[in-house]
């Protein structure tokens, strides 16, 4: 069920590119669904991948790549979600992607989030843990000030070693105590440090793509979101 409200969201948000866009593309299988039905549409596009992930999807594809050192305005970024709030704030980085995607989220125009109903919450922090990518020359001081936030814990791959990002770091999957006020606490997490970034986004998305049983909904704001809830 989850997968068809995925492909359905993907197959609306995909609408969003228009001929001689450029536009950043998350990360995430909800974003590769969305590549995969760019790539049919054949949409003469640029696009901008956060992740080595959906920049091998998009090539197979055959869409134009390009880099943020050539196009540093973007029209356009497509992205999925870990966690939306009603205030639309976001939890992102289950895909370990999310310093990428939180620069070509700042340096888009507009911001279109693509997701699956059960992403929609009423308070961040519900499911989703914060991912926090931070240099692996700090792991021990950050790991040592995350537990006044909640409970850290490295990500790690099959084998035990470390979860490593495309650019070459760790991530903490934090469990916060409390996440009541998501922009101090991502203003905190990246004052610390070593910490590169962090997965709270707050106040990036312009339109919410949302698919469920009945279909697809797009919210313009939380409060359309929150109704729908
Ligand atoms: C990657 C992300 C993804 O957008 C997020 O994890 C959602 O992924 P999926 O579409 O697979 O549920 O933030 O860094």
């Amino acid at each position: 069920m989850r997968e068809l409200w995925k492909r359905m969201a993907a197959e609306r948000a995909a609408q969003e590119v228009s001929r001689g866009m450029v536009v950043g593309l998350g990360s995430g299988t909800t974003m590769a669904e969305v590549v995969k039905i760019l790539g049919k549409s054949r949409v003469r596009a640029t696009f901008i991948p956060a992740s080595k992930f959906i920049e091998r999807i998009a090539k197979k594809r055959g869409l134009r790549l390009s880099t943020l050192e050539i196009h540093s305005d973007l029209d356009l970024h497509l992205d999925g979600a870990d966690e939306v709030d009603p205030r639309f704030h976001m939890i992102k980085g289950r895909g370990g992607a999310m310093a990428r995607e939180k620069i070509l989220a700042k340096a888009a125009r507009r911001v279109v989030i693509v997701v699956d109903k059960t992403k929609l919450v009423r308070r961040l922090g519900k499911h989703a843990p914060v991912p926090v990518e931070v240099l692996p020359f700090a792991v021990g001081p950050i790991r040592k000030k995350l537990h006044e936030f909640g409970k850290p814990m490295l990500r790690v791959r099959s084998g035990g070693r470390p979860y490593l990002t495309d650019n070459g770091n760790y991530i903490f999957d934090l469990k916060c105590r409390q996440l009541s006020d998501p922009q101090k606490l991502e203003r905190e997490l990246n004052a610390i440090p070593g910490v590169v970034e962090n997965g709270i986004f707050v106040g990036l998305v312009d339109e919410l793509v949302v698919g469920h049983e009945g279909g697809v909904s797009v919210f313009k704001s939380g409060k359309e979101m929150a109704e729908f809830l």
